[in-house]
């Protein structure tokens, strides 16, 4: 049985996670508009990530014996001044995620909820990989000073970026 605190918190989660999707399509979109088809793919596939998360929640959620329950998810800005402020924003927003799932990993601690902390650590090992991820596109954004050439071959670089339904998510 889930502890009810807990099961509040992870659909929570959920909705973070579902949130960061849409964020990051929403990325895509505007990247689409910017004629960078490769930023677009990178961020289409960082959107399908994120709702892999947000499904290892609802998997844990319901093999927990508890309840699933979605709330209304946010609106997500259209607009980024440049590639480089997109990726700034990735990075904001990860730090935040990082953040939560922080609170999480102390709330299952508090509530002596050994299974939701072990779960709990696939993420914390997740977030430092998703921080680097921004982190290395902020860095050879600024290496290449957001060039046209630089992005044209950067953008072929994200383009190459693969989605692989994890084998231990289920559908
Ligand atoms: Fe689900 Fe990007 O963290």
């Amino acid at each position: 049985m889930l502890n009810p605190k807990i099961e509040k918190a992870f659909n929570e989660q959920i909705n973070a996670e579902t949130y960061s999707s849409y964020l990051y399509l929403s990325m895509a979109a505007w990247f689409d508009n910017q004629q960078l088809a490769g930023f677009a793919h990178w961020m289409k596939i960082q959107a399908l990530e994120e709702m892999t998360h947000a499904l290892r929640f609802y998997n844990y959620i319901h093999d927990r014996g508890g309840k699933v329950s979605l709330k209304p998810v946010a609106g997500p800005p259209a607009n980024w001044q440049s590639p480089l402020n997109a990726f700034e924003e990735v990075l904001k927003h990860e730090l935040l995620v990082t953040g939560l799932i922080n609170k999480l990993v102390g709330l299952a601690r508090k509530e002596n909820d050994y299974a939701s902390d072990n779960y709990l650590q696939w993420f914390v090992k997740e977030q430092v990989e998703e921080e680097a991820s921004a982190e290395d596109v902020i860095g050879k954004l600024k290496m290449i000073n957001q060039t046209e050439g630089g992005l044209f071959l950067l953008d072929k670089d994200l383009s190459a970026r693969v989605f692989t339904m994890p084998i231990d998510v289920r559908l």
